[in-house]
């Protein structure tokens, strides 16, 4: 299969301090995380990070999570979520581009000519009030999207924005989703070139197509969500494993994978080691799979 590999991160929520932050460790989930994309997948074009960078967005918590992804050695593409200081965001990463608002906005082109537009759904300053952690994309930003879409020509298109502008169906992270959703699903609706959503901030796995939409959503650094169709607690963690999606950007369309890197187990099973005692079923599966994989590049 021929493809462009994107690896996306869901909210570490870095604080300033090490230690467990309700139960969870989140740099040393990142640290464990960088580790092993930089073991198996050396090959991706960039780490995408869905915001919630921080907890409390302090410039220390910042300044933490920069030298915790020191070791990365892929680019890494940086957003701001709800969690986040955009000022202090800023200070400690001048580098990230902007739009021209300075809205923590850009796009990346690829060479298979996929392009990837990241969005600033963070709705501060002011960040005193609850009213923080919900979503909103203002006028300009508005601006920013469409223009990045008309620039696009045609070309496949990503998005990645922290909040998700629909219901997803818990009602305590729906509560605090992005407050003009119904604006950005009628923009992407006018461009069928829009192949995939992306965002963060629900702390847990999802996926489906919503208005037309299709979208993934990924597990945090921190707690996970637990799962409840009732409950309006966004914040209520649980100790499910994280894990980081491997996205395939691929001529006929996406694909995201999900790598459980803190799994340890070993396959149950060596199919290698199989093929290498039985010759002949080993000539059998290779004649299936050149017949059906005309694209896999063969040793
Ligand atoms: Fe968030
Ligand atoms: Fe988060």
């Amino acid at each position: 299969m021929k493809y462009r590999k994107l690896i996306v991160v869901g909210d570490p929520h870095i604080s300033p301090e090490p230690g467990e932050h309700r139960g969870v460790d989140s740099a040393a989930v990142l640290e464990r995380l960088i580790e092993h994309v930089n073991v198996n997948h050396a090959d991706a074009e960039m780490c995408l990070f869905l915001g919630d960078l921080t907890n409390e967005g302090e410039p220390a918590a910042f300044k933490r999570f920069k030298s915790l992804i020191k070791p990365l050695n892929l680019p890494a593409a940086l957003m701001v979520g709800n969690h986040d200081n955009r000022a202090n965001f800023q200070v400690v990463f001048p580098d990230v581009d902007t739009d021209p608002n300075s809205f923590v906005q850009y796009v990346r082109d690829f060479s298979n000519d996929y392009r990837l537009i990241v969005l600033d759904t963070l709705n501060g300053p002011p960040y005193e009030s609850l009213r923080r952690h919900v979503g909103m994309l203002s006028a300009e930003r508005i601006e920013f999207l469409k223009n990045s879409l008309d620039e696009a020509a045609g070309r496949p298109v990503v998005i990645a924005l922290h909040h998700h502008p629909f219901e997803i169906g818990l009602p305590g992270m729906d509560t605090i989703r992005l407050m003009n959703g119904p604006e950005f699903v009628k923009i992407v609706n006018g461009y069928p070139n829009v192949k995939m959503v992306l965002f963060g901030h629900n702390h847990r796995q999802i996926s489906g197509v919503v208005q037309g939409v299709p979208f993934a959503c990924f597990s945090s650094l921190s707690p996970q969500t637990p799962f409840s169709l009732t409950s309006l607690d966004p914040a209520g963690g649980i100790a499910e494993s994280p894990h980081y999606g491997v996205v395939l950007l691929t001529p006929e369309g996406v694909l995201v994978h999900r790598e459980d890197f803190t799994c340890t187990d070993e396959p149950s099973s060596n199919f290698d080691e199989q093929l290498a005692n039985d010759p002949q079923m080993a000539a059998g599966i290779q004649m299936l799979a050149k017949a059906m994989l005309p694209d896999y590049e063969w040793d």
